[in-house]
């Protein structure tokens, strides 16, 4: 009969609705524990590779100088305004809020330097390990850090002080093959790892203590010690 066939319908779709709704319901915390973990950040692991694009960083480093988040990103100039590898880095330093370990052998990018100078404005406490026979190179960013205000503690061996790694707020760990340099930037082959990994941070940043005391200044010597006479 018609009648009976409806009534049989009407349950079947009653009974369809319920069982959705059951499964639903049964769905919802794990659906809830998704959205929960995707909010939440993943540590930064990332790889940049070089040479980098040449790209304009100006409007980078204006928006960090001004301290605020959504300054005009126009620039008149005529180079690409997108991302590169060196763009890239700029933003990872420039995110630094409480402190910056900078342990180079070779520093004299003109943009990587303004960006320090303007997180030591800020407030960070930025701390430099260079090698000395090549802090005082042509377009050497080295010395306008120290007159900037910014500590920085040199090696006095023959061998270098090769390292080209940073720490940013004891956190981030950037750290390659790349020397600091607009000749590297833009010309040579190299690798920069970015990783938010507490025990590397840890290391490196034992690592860069232990280099910063050595190279403490009350340490140098600026004259070739007697041999003692026994
Ligand atoms: C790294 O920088 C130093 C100093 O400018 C330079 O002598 C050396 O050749 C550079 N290395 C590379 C691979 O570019
Ligand atoms: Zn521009």
């Amino acid at each position: 009969m018609a009648g009976g066939g409806m009534e049989r319908w009407c349950w079947a779709a009653v009974a369809g609705a319920a069982l959705g709704l059951a499964v639903a319901l049964e769905a919802l915390p794990w659906a809830l524990r998704r959205l929960r973990a995707g909010r939440r950040r993943r540590p930064r692991h990332e790889v940049l590779f070089f040479p980098s694009q040449v790209t304009c960083t100006e409007a980078l480093l204006k928006e960090a100088d001004a301290g605020c988040a959504a300054g005009p990103r126009v620039c008149g100039c005529s180079l690409p305004h997108g991302e590169s590898a060196l763009s890239r880095l700029l933003s990872v330093l420039l995110a630094a809020r409480a402190s910056l370990e900078l342990c180079l052998f070779a520093f004299s990018s003109p943009q990587l330097g303004r960006a320090v100078q303007l997180l030591h404005r800020r407030g960070v406490r930025v701390r430099v390990v260079t090698d000395c026979d090549y802090m005082a190179l042509k377009g050497s960013q080295i010395g306008l850090l120290r007159k900037a205000g910014i500590q920085v503690r040199h090696d006095q061996d023959l061998g270098y002080m090769h390292h080209k790694f940073a720490i940013v707020d004891r956190k981030v760990l950037i750290t390659g093959s790349l020397n600091w340099t607009t000749q590297a930037i833009q010309n040579n082959r190299e690798n920069v790892l970015i990783l938010e990994d507490e025990d590397f941070v840890r290391i490196f940043l034992e690592e860069f203590e232990h280099i910063w005391e050595e190279f403490n200044p009350t340490k140098y010597t600026f004259f070739p010690q007697k041999k003692s006479s026994h």
